[in-house]
Order: C-alpha cells, then structure tokens, then sequence
C-alpha cells in the first residue's frame, strides 16, 4: 500500500461507537494501522467492539460522551488526549434521527436532532482544536449524509442537521487550515443499521431504494471504508472544506429522462 494512507503512529477518535458506521469507521481506520478511542454514552457498550480492535493488535480506549452534554465534551477533550497522549484523528459519527412528517415534529424532535448531530460536532471538534493546532496536524471528519445536499420530506430536522454539518465542515476549514488541520465530511448514501432498521424491514421500501441507486444496492459494510483511511491520512493532506459522498450515486439525481 502506498505510504500515505498508512496510519501507523495515529490516535484516532470515533464518536458513537458502540454500534454501526462508527464501528465501520473504527475497524477500517485501526485495520490502516491507527490506535483508537471510542465513544458511546455508556463506555461499558464498547466493551466487545474494544477487544476487536485489540485482537487487530492496535491499542483501544474507551471514553462515556454525551454530544448533547456541555459537561461531558468539557470532560471528554482532556480525557482523550491524556488517553495515548496525542489525537490526530477525530471522527464526528455520533448522531439522531427521527422520521415523522415535518408538521408533526415537536420542539422537542429539532433540539434532539440538532443538538446531537450539529451542536455536537461543533463542540466535540472544538474540544480537540487546540490540541491539533499546538501539533499543527489534525484530521477533523464529520460525517454528513446525502441529506447534507439533498432534501427529503419526512426527515426535515435531519436534512437541517446534515446541512449544517457541509457548511460547518467549510466554516471550520477555513477557520483550522493555516493551522495545519483539515476539516472534511464524509457524506454515506443508505447504509442499514439500528438507526433506519425501520425502512430495510419493508420489502417495497428496499425496491423502491434500490431503484433510485446507480449501483443498484445499498450500502454494504466496508464501502466506506477506503473513504474514511483517504481522509484520515496524508494522501487528503491537499483536501480541506469537502463534502464526499459515498451513495451508489444516488445524488446524481434519480429521475429517468428516457422512456
Ligand atoms: N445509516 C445510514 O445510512 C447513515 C447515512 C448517513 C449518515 N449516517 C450518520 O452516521 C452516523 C452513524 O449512523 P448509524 O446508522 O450507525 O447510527 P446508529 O446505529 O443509530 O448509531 C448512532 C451512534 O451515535 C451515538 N449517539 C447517539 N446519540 C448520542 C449522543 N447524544 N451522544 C453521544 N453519542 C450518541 C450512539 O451511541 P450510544 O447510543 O451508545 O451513546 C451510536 O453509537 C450518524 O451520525 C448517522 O446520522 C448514517
């Protein structure tokens, strides 16, 4: 492999590991060579997948963080970087959804929504900043979505969320660059885990998906993994501000023009 997606000798942070994508964004980035510290709300969630990645031979951390709680990220920032004594990576992955019509989202819905997924990200990246600006090396990935550039009725609070995560991602660029960190955002199509479990179990709604996808499948485990060792190693060392969808293609725009 070339040298430059090797991430030997990096710390790595995945928030919401206690489960899907953030345990994929996990096991692809300690398979590159990256000791890692999880997060979940509940560090005791982090147990198995914790042994996992020691049995790759990388070192692991678990951390409790509540992205909603001002006094857990307080606690988080120092408890990471004490944990291995650097943080190079950080990876944004925990987050909320929550479906329904949007005249039936309550206040109480957005605050989830937002908070978790936008606030979060912002506060969780700003806890680790000053770290990697006194290193003057950082990877800061926030995970968006196809909802980060496209809207979808039924997901009003989450298509806000995700689009404040692309802009976030190009504020915080601009803001970190000359510092030596690059801040970029992963966007994945439709992958099936707890938090859209609900969908996959409807035979027609998976039709209906697989349709509307260029590569005519959902996502499957390991399809992001390329994207994310990309944007936690030197070879995206030119590459800052950028939204990257990895879909099947289906932000091309799904709409037939032929009969
Ligand atoms: N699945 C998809 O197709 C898809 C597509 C695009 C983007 N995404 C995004 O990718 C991320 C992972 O998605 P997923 O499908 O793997 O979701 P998931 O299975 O629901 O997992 C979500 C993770 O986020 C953590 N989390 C939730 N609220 C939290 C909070 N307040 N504080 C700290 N951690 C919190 C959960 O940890 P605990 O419950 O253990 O605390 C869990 O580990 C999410 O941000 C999601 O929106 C998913």
């Amino acid at each position: 492999m070339n040298d430059d997606f090797s991430l030997s000798g990096k710390v790595a942070v995945v928030t919401g590991a206690s489960r899907g994508l953030g345990q994929e964004f996990g096991r692809a980035l300690a398979r590159a060579g990256a000791d890692l510290i999880v997060t979940s709300r509940d560090a005791a969630d982090l147990a198995s997948f914790c042994e996992e990645i020691a049995a790759l031979g990388r070192r692991t951390h678990p951390l409790a963080l509540d992205v909603r709680s001002q006094e857990s990220i307080a606690g988080f920032g120092p408890a990471a970087i004490e944990a291995f004594g650097q943080v190079d990576i950080l990876v944004n992955n925990a987050g909320c959804n929550v479906r329904k019509p949007a005249v039936e989202v309550t206040w109480d819905d957005w605050n989830l929504v937002l908070e978790t997924n936008l606030r979060g990200t912002f506060f969780v990246s700003q806890a680790l900043a000053p770290h990697m600006i006194g290193r003057r090396y950082g990877r800061v990935i926030n995970i968006g979505s196809v909802t980060s550039v496209f809207g979808y009725a039924g997901l009003t609070p989450y298509c806000a969320s995700r689009g404040g995560v692309k802009q976030l991602t190009m504020s915080l660029a601009d803001d970190w660059g000359p510092h030596g960190v690059t801040v970029n955002c992963l966007a994945p199509g439709w992958f099936k885990t707890q938090q859209n479990r609900v969908l996959y179990e409807n035979e027609a709604w998976v039709e209906y998906l697989k349709e509307r996808i260029p590569l005519k499948r959902p996502g499957q485990p390991g399809d992001l993994a390329g994207a994310i060792v990309f944007l936690a190693s030197d070879a995206s060392r030119y590459m800052t501000g950028q939204t990257m969808l990895i879909d099947g293609g289906i932000t091309t725009g799904s709409t037939k023009a032929t009969v």
